[in-house]
């Protein structure tokens, strides 16, 4: 159930905090792609990066030293996880909600002949796009760029309207998103792709933990909520092996966020 005595994002300064942490992540993406050997490189992380997102990125590693090092281990595992399941699932379609500044679509060579939809707030949809078009005169055509909350029902047909194909075999990407919303939205959020997600689709997403979150995380059991909502988990991770693996470095499993990828929708099969 969730608990009462944490604190509900709902006021306005709240949510444009929220907004903002895109820039920490790209912040922390720009930071990678300077190391001698990055474990990536994103090449238009520096346009999002700012004095504001660097102290916020500075605050977040005071309190958790790890901070950075769990962001580009969860970025590179997500890279490798979308790489894998758009060669052997033969997906031509992703949608990443809660996009930000996630330039994904730009930066892998796979995907830049397969339609992307980004999804975000709009008005932080909106400050992307602007930019992007001062930057580069021009959007890239294979990306659709969505305005929407996707915490609120109804969501997908921003998508539809935008041309997203139900038909076509499809990779969600949901990075560090889910637990910037209240329990509704995430229910909401799991309701709608309930209806449009099918066998062999994937869906890739990170969660955290109460020791690193300013509300009480909602699920609680992510594997339980998902199997509940007739997916399959079919590969679990954190971020403390992650980091190991990357990184050389372990840190405390308390702080771990998991992970959850190709994940397959079988409900003629559970019902
Ligand atoms: C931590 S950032 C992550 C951005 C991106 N996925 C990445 O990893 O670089 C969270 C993003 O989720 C977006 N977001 C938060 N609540 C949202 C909602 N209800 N609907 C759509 N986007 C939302 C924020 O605007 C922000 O861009």
């Amino acid at each position: 159930m969730y608990n009462k005595k944490f604190k509900v994002i709902e006021d306005e300064g709240l949510r444009d905090r929220i907004k903002r942490t895109a820039d920490v992540v790209s912040q922390v993406r720009y930071l990678e792609g300077k190391k001698e050997t990055p474990l990536f490189r994103d090449p238009f992380a520096h346009l999002f990066v700012s004095a504001e997102a660097e102290q916020m990125l500075m605050q977040g590693l005071t309190r958790w030293p790890f901070f950075a090092d769990y962001l580009s281990a969860r970025e590179k595992f997500f890279d490798e996880q979308l790489k894998a399941v758009f060669k052997e699932e033969f997906l031509t379609q992703l949608v990443i909600l809660g996009s930000g500044n996630d330039m994904r679509a730009e930066r892998l060579p796979f995907l830049k002949d397969k339609k992307t939809f980004e999804v975000d707030l709009p008005d932080k949809m909106a400050a992307k796009t602007a930019l992007l078009k001062k930057t580069f005169g021009k959007l890239p055509g294979q990306v659709a760029y969505v305005k929407a909350d996707v915490s609120q029902p109804g969501f997908m047909n921003s998508l539809k309207q935008k041309g997203f194909d139900q038909k076509r075999k499809t990779a969600f990407l949901l990075q560090g998103l889910i637990y910037y919303l209240k329990p509704e939205g995430v229910d909401n959020l799991f309701n709608e792709l309930t209806n449009v997600f099918k066998p062999g689709d994937s869906l890739l997403l990170d969660h955290t933990t109460e020791d690193m979150s300013q509300t009480k995380p909602y699920p609680n059991d992510l594997v339980q909520y998902l199997s509940e909502k007739e997916f399959l988990v079919t590969h679990q991770t954190s971020l403390g092996d992650l980091t190991a693996q990357y990184f050389g470095k372990g840190y405390p499993e308390k702080w771990w966020i998991v992970l959850a990828t190709k994940v397959l929708l079988i409900p003629h099969l559970i019902k």
